[in-house]
């Protein structure tokens, strides 16, 4: 996986050794080294628990509008690493696993960093306000966003 710094020392720190733990996972999936890939495996969940932990953190002494959200999709990630470090202990080294080390694993870290950490990190920087509340978080909140917006914006055109 290829680390995306996000601009913020304290967490690109810690996002660092993360990754660093993935890719020495990976190369102990590749190498068919089950008892290594359980160590990284176990020391990658223990690093990530404690970045989100950190994070989270910084994310209420800076009042970020949106970190329970945030705090959410921590939850989120972090649930699929546990998973996947239960399987690897009861299933050992399997091209499902691998798989999920390799591939799945690091995209979802990719993609929360990407659609999450970014935005916090310009926050925090003051590279960026707040989102303005009437904005959806989820896709699923659009409609609850939509009915907060007065009737006046809403379109006239007629539908054909
Ligand atoms: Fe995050």
């Amino acid at each position: 996986m290829k680390f995306i710094p996000t601009g913020v020392a304290r967490l690109d720190h810690a996002l660092a050794g993360v990754v660093h733990c993935l890719r020495d996972l990976g190369r102990a999936m590749q190498s068919r080294d089950a008892a290594s890939a359980r160590g990284w495996a176990c020391l990658l969940v223990q690093k990530l628990g404690e970045h989100f932990s950190d994070e989270e953190k910084m994310m209420l002494e800076s009042r970020w509008p949106q970190a329970n959200l945030h705090a959410e999709s921590h939850r989120r990630v972090l649930l699929q690493f546990e998973r996947f470090e239960r399987e690897l202990e009861q299933r050992g080294v399997i091209f499902d696993l691998s798989y999920q080390a390799l591939v799945h694993l690091p995209e979802i870290l990719r993609v929360h960093v990407i659609t999450s950490d970014f935005g916090f990190a310009k926050f925090v920087t003051g590279r960026a306000r707040p989102p303005f509340s009437h904005v959806a978080a989820y896709p699923g909140d659009a409609r609850r966003s939509l009915a907060r917006i007065p009737p006046s914006s809403a379109t006239k055109t007629p539908l054909h």
